[in-house]
């Protein structure tokens, strides 16, 4: 399966890929999750990105391809992937269509997940991550056994430092303006199911692997 995950910041994107990696097996792409690790390893990439992340703003568009071009080079990805917030505008969409187009190989299914903007900013507000493993939780709908430390490491949880109050607001403005347009980009290809992202991880889950169930 190949696969492109979209929605607005903080939707439960990443909450979504966990499970269907799962069930098929494939690499996770996260274009996030590649420059934290980055900036992580201390990369002149990392910290260039870790600028436009702090602001809310969108890595640049050439530095990006070429990430997403080099993973998509990796052997693993041969059985499949599933993009989880990439491609971020019509230029990134282009982009990938070439990368695509040159190994031969096409899209399965391109995901929307959704949900209103107040609901977006409260799992965003409540979201605290491993400091150490980058595991996932919500101070209501996922909390650890374990106030602020990680069930899996025993890592600290903190909050990112773009999901304070003013980037949030940047990031879902930056969404609205470049990487909604690509929905559409992608509804004219006929490729899209839209998927209603305001019940549970769980429900979530079900309605994304039925749609993927009945596209096959
Ligand atoms: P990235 O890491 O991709 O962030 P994002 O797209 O803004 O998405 P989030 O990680 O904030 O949220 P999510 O949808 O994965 O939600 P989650 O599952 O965690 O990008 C960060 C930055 O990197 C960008 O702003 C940009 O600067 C840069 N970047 C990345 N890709 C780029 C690209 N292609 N081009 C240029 N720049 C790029 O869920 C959120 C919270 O809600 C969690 O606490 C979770 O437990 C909870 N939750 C999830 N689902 C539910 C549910 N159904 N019910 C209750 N709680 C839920």
């Amino acid at each position: 399966m190949r696969i492109i995950l979209m929605g607005p910041p903080g939707v439960g994107k990443g909450s979504e890929a966990e499970l269907l990696i799962k069930s098929f097996q494939i690499p996770h792409i996260s274009t996030g999750d590649i420059f934290r690790e980055l900036y992580k390893d201390r990369t002149t990439v990392g910290k260039i990105a870790k600028e436009y992340i702090s602001r809310g703003e969108l890595v640049p568009d050439d530095i990006t391809n070429e990430i997403v071009r080099h993973r998509l080079s990796q052997p693993d990805v041969k059985k499949g992937f599933l993009f989880d917030g990439y491609p971020r505008n019509i230029e990134q969409a282009k982009a990938l269509d070439e990368i695509l187009a040159k190994k031969g190989c096409k899209l399965d299914a391109v995901i929307n997940i959704d949900a209103p903007e107040e609901q977006i900013v409260e799992r965003i507000s409540g979201r605290r991550v491993c400091s150490t493993c980058g595991a996932v939780y919500h101070i209501h709908s996922k909390k650890p056994q374990v106030e602020g430390i990680c069930d899996l490491d025993g890592g600290q949880l903190i909050q990112r430092n773009d999901d304070m109050p003013e980037t949030v607001q940047r990031r879902l403005r930056i969404y609205k303006d470049q990487t909604a347009p690509v929905i559409g980009y992608y509804q004219e290809k006929g490729a899209i199911v839209y998927i209603d992202g305001t019940s549970t991880i769980a429900h979530t889950h079900a309605q994304v692997m039925k749609a993927l169930g009945e596209l096959n």
